[in-house]
Order: C-alpha cells, then sequence, then structure tokens
C-alpha cells in the first residue's frame, strides 16, 4: 500500500506501535520477567528469594552492578550510600518554597532536578564534553559517585517532602541505621534521644523497596533512558522517570487503589462498583499489568507482609473491601478474559497501617525505583562494552544496539494530519 512504501525507509520498516507493545528498545542483562509464569527475576535471582533472603540495599548493588556483593564490596556501597544521604543546607530554602499542601510527588520530582544543580561534574554540557571515557577508570569513578549521591539522597529528599508539609524540623540523616531505618528515622523523629524504628515495620519497609527497585522497561525506566539520551545528567533524567511515575496507570496507581476504596466503601458496595468498571465508567486501580497475564509475584510477598505489619498495627478498615473486590474481580468474565489480575498496588494498604498520608504512597514507590533507573542508566552508559563498538568514547548514554554511533532516542510517527496550506491573517479568517 502507499502508507506501507513511505514508511519503507534507508533503515528499515516503519511501524507504528502505540503503547509500545511489540517494540523492543533495548538488549537488557537487569531484570526479567516471566508474564506467563508470573515470575520475576533480578539479574538471575528469583524476586522471592531476594525478599526472603536479601535487603533492598543489597539488591540495589546486584541490580546496578550485576552480582550480589562480597563483606567488603557491600560495606564500601553502604557505606557511601549512606555518607551521600546528607543535601547542601540551602536545601531547606528549596524545600521551604512550596505551598503546604502541595503533592510529595511533585515536591520530589522537582528535588532531583534541583539536585542536579549541585553536581556539575555530572552534567555533560558545563563538561564541555562526555563525561565517561572508555578505559578511564575516573569516568566509572565518576559514575559510581553519582548512584551514590542519587541513592543516598533519595530518603532525605522524600523524608523532607514529608516534613515540609507539618511544618517539621528537617532531620540530619543518621549513618548508623540500615537505608530503610534510616528513612523511617528521618521521617518520624521528633526529639527523643536514641530513637529508633521498630524493627518489624523497618523489615517490612525495606521488603516492599526491594520489590519496587526494578521492574525492566516500565513507563517510568523507559522515560529515564529516554531523557538521559539526549546525554543530560542523571539527576534531570531521574526527575523525568519520577514524573512519569507520578501518574495514576504507574506509580500512582498504590494511592489510587485506596482513593478507590475509600469511595467504594464496605464490601456489599463491591458489586456495583465491579459492573461500573465493566461500563468502563470507573478503573479498577491495583489490578491489570503490561507484562504479567496470569499473576504478580510481587503480589503474594505484599500479602505476607501485610500480615506481618497488621499484627503490629492493626487490620486496616478497608482490608475487608479491598478483599471482596479482589474475590469479585478474580471471578468475573470480564477479568477473567483479560487475563487481570491484582499488581503490587495494594502494598497502599501497608503504608496506611503504617501511617504514611495517602499522597505519600507514590514516593514511596519512587524512593527504591531510583535503584531500577539507575541500573537502567549505567547499563546504558556502558552497554558499549556489551556490543564491542569500535568508537574512541563510551558516551554517557550510548545506546548501541547497532554499531557506529551515539542513538538519541527519538521515535518516528506515521503523520495522518491535514496537506499544505497557506497562512490565513486572523481577520481573514472564518
Ligand atoms: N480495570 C478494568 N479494565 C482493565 C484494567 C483495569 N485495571 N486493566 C486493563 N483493563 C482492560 C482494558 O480496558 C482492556 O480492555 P479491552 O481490550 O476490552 O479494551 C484490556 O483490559 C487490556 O488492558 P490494556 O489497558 O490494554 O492493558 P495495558 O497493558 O495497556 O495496561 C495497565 C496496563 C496500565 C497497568 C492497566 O492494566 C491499568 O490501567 N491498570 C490499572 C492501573 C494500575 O493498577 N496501574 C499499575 C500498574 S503496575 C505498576 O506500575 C506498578
Amino acid at each position: 500500500s502507499e502508507e506501507r512504501a513511505e514508511n519503507e525507509t534507508e533503515k528499515g520498516l516503519r511501524v507504528a506501535d502505540g503503547g509500545f507493545l511489540n517494540t523492543a528498545v533495548i538488549r537488557s542483562q537487569i531484570t526479567f520477567i516471566d508474564g506467563e509464569a508470573g515470575s520475576e527475576y533480578n539479574r538471575g535471582y528469583p524476586i522471592e528469594q531476594l525478599a526472603l533472603h536479601s535487603t533492598h540495599l543489597e539488591t540495589a548493588y546486584l541490580l546496578i552492578y550485576g552480582a550480589l556483593p562480597t563483606v567488603p564490596q557491600f560495606e564500601i556501597f553502604s557505606k557511601e550510600v549512606m555518607h551521600h544521604g546528607v543535601t547542601h543546607a540551602d536545601a531547606e530554602l528549596f524545600f521551604r518554597s512550596f505551598r503546604y499542601d502541595a503533592h510529595p510527588m511533585a515536591i520530589l520530582t522537582s528535588a532531583f532536578a534541583y539536585l542536579g544543580s549541585y553536581c556539575s561534574e555530572a552534567n555533560p554540557s558545563l563538561q564541555g564534553q562526555n563525561i565517561f571515557t572508555k578505559g578511564d577508570e575516573a569516568s566509572l569513578a565518576r559514575m559510581d559517585k553519582q548512584i551514590y549521591r542519587l541513592i543516598g539522597k533519595a530518603t532525605t529528599l522524600a523524608a523532607m517532602a514529608y516534613r515540609v508539609r507539618q511544618g517539621r524540623e528537617f532531620v540530619t540523616p543518621p549513618t548508623n541505621l540500615s537505608y530503610t531505618g534510616s528513612f523511617l528515622y528521618q521521617m518520624d523523629h521528633m526529639s527523643e534521644e536514641n530513637y529508633v524504628p521498630n524493627p518489624i515495620l523497618e523489615k517490612a519497609l525495606d521488603v516492599l523497596f526491594l520489590l519496587h527497585a526494578d521492574h525492566e522497561l516500565n513507563a517510568s525506566a523507559t522515560t529515564v533512558l529516554q531523557t538521559g539520551s539526549s546525554l543530560v545528567d542523571p539527576y534531570s533524567a531521574i526527575a523525568a522517570g519520577c514524573a512519569s511515575l507520578y501518574g495514576p496507570l504507574h506509580g500512582g496507581a498504590n494511592e489510587a487503589v485506596i482513593r478507590m476504596l475509600i469511595t467504594i466503601g464496605k464490601p456489599e458496595n463491591v458489586p456495583a462498583f465491579i459492573e461500573a468498571v465493566k461500563k468502563r465508567e470507573k478503573v479498577l486501580s491495583g489490578f491489570g499489568h503490561r507484562v504479567y497475564k496470569t499473576s504478580d509475584p510481587r503480589s503474594f510477598i505484599v500479602r505476607k507482609t501485610a500480615d506481618e505489619v497488621f499484627n503490629i498495627t492493626g487490620k486496616d478498615e478497608l482490608l475487608e473491601t479491598a478483599m471482596a473486590l479482589h474475590e469479585a474481580a478474580m471471578k468475573d468474565k470480564y477479568f477473567i478474559e483479560r487475563r487481570l489480575a491484582p499488581n503490587v498496588d495494594f502494598c497502599g494498604l501497608i503504608y496506611r497501617a503504617m501511617g504514611f498520608p495517602l499522597d505519600f504512597f507514590p514516593v514511596l514507590f519512587a524512593v527504591p525505583r531510583v535503584v531500577g533507573w539507575l541500573a537502567h542508566w549505567r547499563q546504558a552508559s556502558i552497554i558499549e562494552q556489551l556490543y564491542g563498538n569500535k568508537s574512541l568514547i563510551v558516551t554517557f548514554f550510548q545506546m548501541m544496539l547497532q554499531e557506529g554511533g551515539v542513538k538519541i532516542w527519538r521515535p518516528r510517527q506515521i503523520y495522518i494530519g491535514a496537506g499544505k496550506r497557506e497562512y490565513v491573517p486572523i481577520g481573514g479568517r472564518v
């Protein structure tokens, strides 16, 4: 056809693939999701094993560097990350400039971009060149430094976004607690000496962080890579990832789930809600996934974690409604035919039980996902080594699916708009 001929280019066939249902843009060694089996592997390790035996920070190392760390490797990594938790004193002014009711994701998204303005060595524009050079160990060290900074400061920025809305003083991140413990300390800390977070809640949040650390090429990871492909600094790319995550179809879904449950109210209102979903008047948040078509393995770990947390906090009053909704959807033809199952976002019930405010839930997704974004960013930055490219410079963001140069992520479109038109001055328009 004419359209086909127009879209046969010197680089191959141009296809329209809305939503990228069938488009792969990278080769990756990080995470594998088997959507039919309902399983997830981080660098080959089943997510269940990691949730049981590992910690968020150890899994972060695994995702970013490709192997579980040895004791000395982990000591260095965790020391560096925790050491980088502290922010510049001026950050206080930045946080205090937001309105009292600003959504914490709006604050966090802005905060990552703000952070970049303090890290000029990561900014290729300021350096006048790409900052990672092949064979240059200092380049890799410079890359590691941005990784430590971003993971270390993610919890600090999140806690500041939380405290500023409450008119509370900011807390210096402690370095003698775990990553998650330090985060809870910064969130909760009042004035008691020797305050320590509840160890069971700390462990539960750490497991949830680990579950959220990476999930291959989801919308936000893609956004980070797309943004980074212009060679912008990683702070700006992560801010873009945060913006993508904010939406209710992605990281905002954990907030949307609870808002939905509050709207439904009692279990007896579930059937009417399900009917409204089937008529497409409502969306069943927390259900469905682009890749998982049978079950999401994270949802089982969330359930187990919920039981552990509820033992301490007491059951959430929305739990019964959530269970009734789950049961009704799982036996309804509409959901069975479309192969829709619960995803990870019912973890909002745990966050609620732990006392986090509702609009803070997406932040609890973004903080650990910084790890996955960085793993993708680093892989893309050094992927040149995987493909044996011959160029002298390993660029900051070299997407090498083919030999021969830097590829900015610039998709094409199928144009279906008006043909050529002549400009009409405003007075002459009808
Ligand atoms: N409620 C009702 N219907 C749904 C839902 C849902 N939650 N999810 C998908 N469907 C329907 C679609 O309307 C579509 O029906 P149709 O073929 O008759 O038009 C069919 O199931 C296929 O769904 P798509 O939207 O095409 O699937 P896609 O892969 O594009 O979307 C998504 C995946 C965005 C997650 C979707 O399932 C959804 O909107 N879920 C609710 C929001 C949510 O929970 N997001 C979190 C995802 S996980 C994460 O980011 C952590």
